[in-house]
């Protein structure tokens, strides 16, 4: 079989190679493993872009918990955030007096994780906190405290290992920058 049709920018260089995401996904595994310990908590990975990051950090989770999933859009084809943010689907379960962990992709501008911490509070959990494999924070508008992070990385708009430039590279296993040009 060939290899599907790209459509959108041409990808530029591999910023971060699938065996070092592989290996830093562990270690996080192994930090949150530690702190969550007989806590059953609820990872709440957000959609669509943390689905693939999700999947393999619950994987090196060796504890009991809870997954579900939460959908916001901010960006409408772009790669510049909207700045607003909605949410496209609901948690399924009642999270009152439940550790939650949310699960994102990158950290931006900050608005999308504040959104989610906000509305996750609303509904009394016990508490919670943030996963993010990325974060860009030369980028920050809003101040949010991630817990458990991945890698720093610079300003550039990358794609792959879930994340997408207009629905496209979300299924590269590396994330790579996309083509400035
Ligand atoms: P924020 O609300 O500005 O922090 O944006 C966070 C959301 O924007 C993330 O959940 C991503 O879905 C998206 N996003 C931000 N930067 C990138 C990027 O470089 N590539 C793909 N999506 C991104
Ligand atoms: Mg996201």
């Amino acid at each position: 079989m060939s290899p599907p049709a790209r459509r959108g920018r041409a990808l530029g260089r591999v910023l971060i190679a699938e065996e070092t995401l592989g290996a830093r996904v562990r270690e996080l595994g192994q930090a949150i493993a530690r702190d969550y310990e007989g806590a059953n908590p609820v990872l709440v990975g957000v959609l669509k872009g943390a689905v693939i990051f999700m999947v393999d950090l619950v994987r090196a989770l060796p504890i009991e918990l809870t997954t579900d999933f939460i959908g916001v859009s901010s960006y409408g084809g772009g790669t510049r955030s909207s700045g607003r943010v909605t949410l496209t689907c609901d948690l399924s379960i009642p999270v009152a007096g439940r550790d939650v962990l949310l699960v994102e992709d990158v950290v931006d501008t900050g608005r999308t994780v504040s959104y989610l911490k906000r509305s996750v509070e609303a509904r009394h959990p016990k508490s919670v906190r943030v996963c993010a494999l990325l974060d860009k924070a030369e980028r920050r508008e809003v101040e949010v405290a991630i817990d458990y992070l991945g890698f720093a990385i610079p300003n550039v708009f990358v794609v792959g290992y879930g994340l997408d430039h207009a629905g496209v590279y979300r299924d590269l296993p590396y994330i790579a920058v996309l083509d400035e040009a």
